[in-house]
């Protein structure tokens, strides 16, 4: 996929797309230590662009570069500002951003401290990341044979960019074999996430996720859709369960900004409840693109209007 954008914000300044490059000494290109985050920015239903829980994003890449030992030469509201900046430079309504900090080249080895810290955003048009079918209709899903991270063995809840080679290792495995997307166990056996979402189950009316303290990555997408099944009255139980819950599951999905909420059809090739997208997804989807495009005026703190 081409990416098409004007201008990117590196180092504190907008450039053009062609200048946006870096050294092949760059020190996260060749171990993996750095941040990252993926927002996504909405028409309104007043022609306005919004970018969706813009100070969660932020704090999240803040929290992974603590995670990570980066320091970020950055502030929170200078990065804030920076995207908003962004999108306006691009003139982009509906678009991903992609907030990314990385080492610099100079010093090479992994005991390397003194290179830059550097940050990059980048901001592009991207539809459905799972495609419009199956945002729609429910996609093919099968269980990795890669386990996801141990908890002591990767920091899970922080963006880490090295961290992905697992998700994407299981992504390719799975779409490989002809399915849309991998669901990884953590190192118990239980279900953790998705290659790049977190799944939820419904049965019985009540909704299922993995909890916080698994080996998940901590989705803001997660975050807000439990909070709007909960204003709805629906049931929420954030507990483990294992890969056979899946299989005997009124309704699947999984959410994430990429993503957004993507029902499961299949799992393991088994359709899961009817075989396209259940009540409670529907609803709960329906909800989602409604918050997301300030479509009613809930959560006006959710959205931050580019201006
Ligand atoms: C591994 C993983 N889990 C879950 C998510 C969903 O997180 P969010 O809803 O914040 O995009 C993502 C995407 O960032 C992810 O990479």
């Amino acid at each position: 996929m081409g990416i098409e954008t004007d201008k990117v914000w590196l180092d504190g300044e907008l450039v053009d797309y062609e200048d946006a490059t870096v050294h092949v000494l760059t020190h996260t290109l060749h171990y993996g230590l750095g941040a990252f985050e993926g927002i996504r920015c909405y028409e309104q239903a007043d022609g306005r662009a919004a970018i969706f829980r813009l100070g969660a994003h932020i704090r999240r890449l803040l929290e992974t570069s603590k995670i990570a030992t980066i320091d970020v030469p950055f502030g929170r509201q200078e990065l804030e500002n920076a995207c908003l900046e962004t999108v306006q430079a691009n003139g982009f309504t509906d678009c991903y951003l992609r907030p990314v900090v990385f080492l610099g080249h100079g010093e090479m080895g992994l005991s390397a401290t003194s290179n830059a810290v550097r940050v990059a955003i980048i901001t592009w048009p991207w539809g459905a990341y799972l495609g419009e079918e199956g945002l729609k209709h429910g996609i093919r899903a099968k269980v990795a044979s890669f386990t996801r991270h141990h908890v002591n063995a990767a920091m899970v809840k922080g963006k880490i960019n090295g961290q992905y080679v697992n998700s994407i290792l299981a992504k390719r495995e799975v779409m490989t074999a002809g399915y849309d997307e991998a669901i990884m166990l953590d190192t118990e056996g239980y279900i953790s996430e998705a290659s790049g979402e977190n799944i939820f189950i419904i049965r019985d009316g009540a909704i299922h996720t993995t909890p916080l303290g698994s080996s998940i990555l901590g989705g803001i997408t997660r975050d807000t859709v439990l909070t709007l099944a909960k204003e709805r009255g629906l049931e929420v139980v954030e507990q483990r369960f294992t890969r056979d819950f899946l299989y005997v599951a009124d309704e699947i999905f999984m959410t994430g900004t990429a993503a957004e909420v993507t029902p499961v059809r299949e799992v393991d090739d088994r359709q899961i409840g009817t075989g396209t997208a259940g009540p409670v997804t529907r609803q709960l989807q329906e909800a989602y693109f409604d918050t997301v495009k300030g479509r009613h005026g809930d959560h006006p703190e959710w959205l931050t209007i580019v201006e």
